[in-house]
């Protein structure tokens, strides 16, 4: 298969183009195709002639979008859209990334694809207004939710905590739930996905449930740090948006494709960062 990745050069683009090596990969970032702009977007789909593609670009900074709103519906919406509208006029289908951010945590349950949205945030409301804009343009589409991404090589809670930790304890905050997710298990996952040609909208996520305290724990512990880890309400941490407090993810959806649980991703998350250090 011929795969047009945008958001190349994100945590998730990287990741997906190492589980599709076997395919033929072209993985753009922002340089080469902005995903907000229709007639650049339309050119590199004219160019390439995928057989899908793939969307990993996003604007993912949750707290900078409460006061960058047009720029993260810019990226977030107005760019799926782009990518949905210009596939679907050359019939190539399309396989989009949003968040468990579109719920608003109230379940006490894990959330399902069948579950009502309800964004609590400027990113959540613009991640879910690409979801649509997708589904409405594109009826050949895969729109994927997934969650609290991790990579050895990413921008992700614990890399930025284990930065911020060195030897003074890191406070995190225990009463925020979700799946943590390692990245390459998603890349793979959708490998999988793109094979099926069901269309529709899927969970994909670690399986298994976490608090944030518990996955840096776990992620310390894993990695040989000594730095202590503390558990703490998230009030502690005044941030610009809000974030659901509970949103696991599960799946009802058919065909199912489970990832494995997110301490197998730790630990794989570790080996990485351990093979990076020796180098
Ligand atoms: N990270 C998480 O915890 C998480 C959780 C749930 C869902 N997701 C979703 O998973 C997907 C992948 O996230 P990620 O963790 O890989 O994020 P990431 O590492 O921040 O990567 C996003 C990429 O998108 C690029 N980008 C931004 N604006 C763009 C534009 N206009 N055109 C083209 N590329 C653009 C960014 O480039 P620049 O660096 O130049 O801005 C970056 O390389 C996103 O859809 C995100 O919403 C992520």
């Amino acid at each position: 298969m011929k795969i047009l990745i945008t958001g190349g050069d994100g945590q998730l683009g990287r990741a997906l183009a190492a589980a599709l090596r076997h395919h033929r990969v072209d993985a753009a970032g922002r340089d080469r195709i902005d995903i907000t702009d229709l007639a650049a977007v339309r050119a590199a789909i004219a160019r390439t002639v995928p057989d899908i593609v793939i969307n990993a670009a996003a604007f993912t900074n949750v707290d900078a979008a409460q006061t960058n709103q047009a720029q993260a519906f810019r990226v977030n919406a107005l760019g799926p859209r782009n990518l949905a509208l210009a596939a679907a006029s050359a019939a190539i289908p399309i396989v989009h990334v949003s968040t468990d951010y579109v719920f608003d945590g109230t379940a006490g349950r894990p959330y399902h694809e069948y579950d009502r949205p309800n964004p609590l945030s400027v990113y959540a409301a613009s991640k879910l207004a690409g979801e649509e804009a997708v589904r409405e343009l594109n009826p050949r589409h895969y729109v994927v939710r997934t969650a609290w991404l991790f990579a050895a090589d990413g921008n992700n809670f614990i890399n930025r905590m284990s930065a911020i930790g060195g030897r003074a304890p890191v406070r995190v905050a225990d009463d925020e739930f979700g799946s943590p997710t390692y990245a390459p298990h998603l890349a793979q996952a959708l490998a999988a996905l793109i094979e099926t040609g069901a269309w529709g909208t899927y969970h994909l996520a670690g399986q298994g449930g976490a608090s944030r305290f518990e996955l840096v724990a776990h992620a310390f512990a894993s990695l040989g740090l000594k730095t202590e880890v503390v558990p703490v309400p998230h009030s502690e941490f005044p941030a610009a948006a809000r974030r659901p407090s509970y949103s696991v993810l599960t799946s009802i959806q058919q065909p199912q494709i489970l990832l494995p649980h997110w301490r197998q991703g730790v630990a794989e998350f570790a080996e990485a960062c351990h093979t990076a250090a020796r180098r």
